[in-house]
């Protein structure tokens, strides 16, 4: 899979492409990400990107044309071109496992100010990563970057994703490590008493409880 990111801050992914899961995913050639500041394509005096919003108004507008020159400039066939706002449709593990099944995504990120509204004619669809409004698109390109890599064959274990919250339509089973006893707070026994079956029936109502208590949204 290959991953375009169009920002006007390219430095804000340096730590995200050069740590754990996601610098080994690169390496091993699971997935490609490029960044590109389209600002480049800016055609006007030095390259502003932005301008007073026709109507009047506080703060400034992104242009269409840096954008959309950039788009067309990384755009392919197999192309998703994804625009980051808080406008979009809210993010979730079973878009993550959709788009994780794409060959070139594009992530649009717009910074302090608003996108001119016709840029939805040059994008595919528009998603939100929660309903809180950020200074750009960067944290929610990383985002989701990082939940579609991890799906990817050869990033992590699949039995590692099996067991995530959201994989089965749950969250996950609680999980333990040592000490057995903690400041008196104990590690449930049936997870030390090698029985394997009995651990998996235990998981499998655990998950469930753990679901009905915090998520019940998520069993309707
Ligand atoms: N840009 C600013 N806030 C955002 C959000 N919540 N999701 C996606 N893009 C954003």
């Amino acid at each position: 899979m290959k991953i375009t990111i169009l920002t006007l801050f390219p430095d804000m992914f340096s730590g995200f492409l050069s740590e754990s899961i996601i610098k080994r995913a690169i390496e091993r050639r699971c997935v490609d990400i490029e960044i590109i500041n389209f600002r480049k394509y800016s055609t006007l005096n030095n390259h502003q990107v932005d301008d007073t919003p026709y109507g009047g108004g506080a703060g400034m507008v992104l242009r269409l044309e840096p954008l959309v020159s950039a788009i067309r400039a990384v755009k392919t066939p197999d192309s998703r071109v994804i625009l980051l706002t808080p406008a979009g449709k809210k993010y979730d593990q079973e878009k993550a496992r959709l788009l994780s099944t794409c060959k070139h995504l594009i992530l649009v990120c717009g910074h302090y100010e608003g996108f001119d509204e016709r840029i939805l004619h040059y994008v595919d669809e528009e998603i939100s990563i929660g309903d809180y409004v950020l200074t750009g698109g960067e944290i929610p390109a990383m985002a989701i970057s990082d939940s579609v890599i991890r799906l990817l064959d050869g990033v992590i274990k699949k039995e590692s994703f099996e067991n995530d919250s959201f994989y089965d339509g749950l969250l996950d089973y609680p999980q333990y490590t040592k000490p057995a006893v903690f400041e008196g707070h104990e590690v449930p026994q049936v997870l030390l008493s090698g029985d394997h079956q009995n651990v998996d029936k235990w998981r499998e109502e655990a998950a469930l409880l753990k679901t009905k208590e915090r998520r019940k949204d998520l069993l309707e």
